[in-house]
């Protein structure tokens, strides 16, 4: 189970591209799975591969996996010293990140995700994690035992923070799966900032079908999930979509979420 919460998470649609996985395997996969824009990674700690290649372009994300990976038991040992009410929240927030430790700066991040509001990841201009503490139903930060599970799932994985594209472009190999699930985009602009200054437009939708199309060649398997709109129609008319509904948080207060059409497409 992942530990952190995440806009977008495919935590609900988790069992469906399980079977994406199982059946790829069934058709000559290696075993690699290669997730791209990995979030809170959930379709990857729910399948526990026994090799992985991880990428996302948060910075910090992808620094608070290795240290997870490294040494659990340190951040919840510090984890465990935070007191949980707004006023700590705050401070946390307001602590320059660059003069922590990567131990100090995975048990902020962790805390920070956990009791801010929706699970959002979203930053200022500056870079800095804006994100208001949440006062909902948020549960408690993670427990030794689950991030001693996560180190165990995430130690045959390379983690990578960069651009999708440079990560992946000559690492792709006959047999991979590779599932990706980037943010989504309005024409111009991508929504409400969710992801940090470095944001996924409609113009990187077609880096991304060239670069799944040459996975394909390389006899590599894709799954891309998105939403179910004009700008990847005629990507799923080629290779054929799948649609599931979704329910997305768009509010604190659960009565406000909404049901929404996400698009499977897989080469598979
Ligand atoms: C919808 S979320 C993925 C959620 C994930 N599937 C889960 O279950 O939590 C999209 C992710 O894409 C990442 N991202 C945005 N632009 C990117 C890029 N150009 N390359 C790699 N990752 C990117 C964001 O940081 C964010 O974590």
């Amino acid at each position: 189970m992942t530990f952190l919460r995440w806009a977008g998470s495919k935590k609900q649609i988790k069992e469906t591209l399980s079977h994406c996985w199982h059946a790829a395997q069934t058709a000559g996969g290696n075993g690699r799975y290669i997730e791209a824009f990995c979030g809170s990674a959930s379709l990857f700690f729910h399948i526990k591969p026994s090799s992985a290649l991880l990428v996302d372009i948060n910075a910090e994300l992808m620094e608070c996996y290795e240290v997870v990976r490294e040494d659990p038991s340190a951040v919840v040992a510090l984890l465990q010293q935070y007191p949980v009410d707004q006023e700590f929240y705050y401070r946390l927030r307001a602590t320059d990140e660059l003069v922590l430790d990567p131990v100090e700066r995975a048990a902020r991040f962790i805390y920070l995700n956990r009791f801010c509001f929706n699970g959002l990841y979203r930053t200022n201009a500056n870079g800095r994690f804006n994100v208001p503490y949440g006062a909902g139903r948020t549960g408690s930060v993670p427990s030794l035992e689950v991030l001693r599970e996560a180190s165990e799932i995430l130690s045959n994985s390379e983690l990578i923070h960069c651009d999708f594209e440079l990560a992946l472009s000559g690492a792709i190999k006959q047999g991979d799966f590779i599932y990706v699930d980037p943010p989504y985009a309005k024409r111009n602009h991508s929504l409400d900032f969710q992801y940090g200054p470095d944001e996924f437009g409609v113009g990187d939708l077609n880096r991304l079908f060239e670069l799944l199309e040459m996975a394909n060649d390389a006899g590599a398997f894709f799954v891309l999930s998105y939403a179910d709109c004009d700008d990847v129609e005629e990507f799923s008319e080629k290779w054929g979509g799948y649609t599931v509904e979704v329910q997305r948080s768009i509010a604190a207060d659960t009565s406000c979420r909404e049901r929404t059409r996400e698009v499977l497409i897989s080469n598979l």
